[in-house]
């Protein structure tokens, strides 16, 4: 496969850390499970892990997060939960990955928190990435690929698939409407290290996709 091709050429000397953004059921696990097998049958050292979670006590807070009523917690309390389990993510499972020079492919950053919390929730922003700064390490991703997804499409496919994790789900459709305008829009503030994919396309189309991104972002980072 290409990507085989690209890498095998070099070798890789600083892990890189990648993110898969979106709304809901835009497929960000399913495409990172398609990655994921692809750089094992490559025996490229990588990690999957996603947010919130990532870690035991990350699991826990995403209990907490994601199962309940929509109006359970305050905003800036449900913020800190991230970033709690966030600041434990990064301590105990990305930093030293990444420090082992593996890839990181995580299912959703600090970007959902500014877009969630902040450009829809109406959190201050400054204070977003002032404790994102402060107490995450100033962390952000090498590579962010954001999986654009109409809502009605994405909730449909998410539908079919849920479970009791539906916090957020609940919330009516103008919100899922915003999150992916504000994704747009954090998208383009950030166009050094994001690559937009269509991911109304076949599951297989946007993987072939995705995999021109990575090729043309590892030919120039390696
Ligand atoms: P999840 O079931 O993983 O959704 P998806 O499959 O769409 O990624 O739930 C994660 C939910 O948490 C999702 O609705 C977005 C939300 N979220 C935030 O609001 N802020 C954050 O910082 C993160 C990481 C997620």
């Amino acid at each position: 496969m290409y990507i085989k091709n690209l890498l095998s050429k070099k070798v890789i000397e600083k892990g890189i850390f990648i993110t898969f953004e979106g709304g809901e059921g835009s497929g960000k696990s399913t495409q990172i499970s398609f990655l994921s097998k692809l750089l094992t049958e490559q025996n490229i050292p990588h990690i999957i892990t996603r947010e919130p979670g990532g870690t035991e006590t990350g699991e826990q807070i995403r209990k907490i997060l994601l199962q309940g009523k929509i109006d359970k917690l305050d905003p800036y309390s449900e913020f800190l939960c991230f970033a709690a389990s966030r600041r434990e993510h990064l301590k105990k499972i990305i930093l030293p990955a990444l420090s082992e020079n593996k890839i990181v492919l995580c299912d959703r950053f600090v970007d959902s928190s500014i877009v969630y919390q902040g450009m829809v929730g109406g959190l201050n922003e400054d204070i977003i990435l002032k404790v994102h700064d402060d107490f995450c390490y100033k962390k952000y991703p090498d590579l962010t690929l954001l999986l654009d997804v109409r809502p009605k499409i994405g909730l449909t496919r998410k539908n079919k698939i849920t479970l009791d994790e539906n916090r957020f789900e609940n919330f009516k459709g103008k919100f899922h409407e915003l999150v992916q305008k504000k994704f747009l829009d954090l998208a383009l503030r950030h166009n050094n290290r994001y690559r937009i994919i269509n991911a109304e396309n076949n599951k297989e189309f946007i993987f072939n996709e995705i995999i021109d991104h990575l090729k043309h972002f590892f030919s120039g980072n390696l």
